[in-house]
């Protein structure tokens, strides 16, 4: 059983993510999703629209992720590696180098994001409508 992790916000989900999602599945078996909570975005002056058990919930309907877990801090992602025995974690390729430091644990992929869509872009359309 591969097991694969990934991180980040998912808020307002868009094909983008599904994207990622889809293509971190398909390099092993198992896909674990660190969802920001609230209180880390904060920190990371991000606000999502939608709550974090929200988020949750909508990341649960989607096939490709088997476990939705919460991101609290920058630093938790080599326990959760250990943890949850993560072969390989990925990140989108805005991320690039970024998470290196982690190739003493697991293998580390960046996958490239998909063009012209994101969270904020659909925010800031949908608040000037
Ligand atoms: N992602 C992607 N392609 C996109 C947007 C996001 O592959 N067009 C990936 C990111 O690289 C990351 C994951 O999806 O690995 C979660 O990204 P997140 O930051 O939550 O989404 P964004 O849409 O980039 O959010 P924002 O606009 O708020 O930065």
């Amino acid at each position: 059983m591969k097991r694969i992790i990934t991180y980040g916000t998912f808020d307002v989900l868009h094909f983008g993510h599904i994207n990622l999602l889809k293509r971190a599945k398909a390099l092993g078996d198992y896909l674990i999703v660190g969802l920001s909570s609230d209180e880390f975005n904060a920190i990371k002056n991000k606000k999502s629209y939608y709550p974090y058990n929200q988020r949750k919930i909508m990341l649960e309907g989607c096939r490709y992720v088997d476990l939705v877990i919460p991101e609290n801090n920058w630093e938790q992602k080599k326990e959760d590696i250990i943890k949850y025995q993560a072969d390989i974690i990925v990140m989108g390729d805005d991320w690039k180098g970024k998470f290196d430091y982690l190739k003493n644990y697991c293998e580390v992929i960046y996958l490239p994001r998909t063009p012209n869509v994101s969270s904020a872009q659909t925010k800031s359309y949908l608040t000037k409508q």
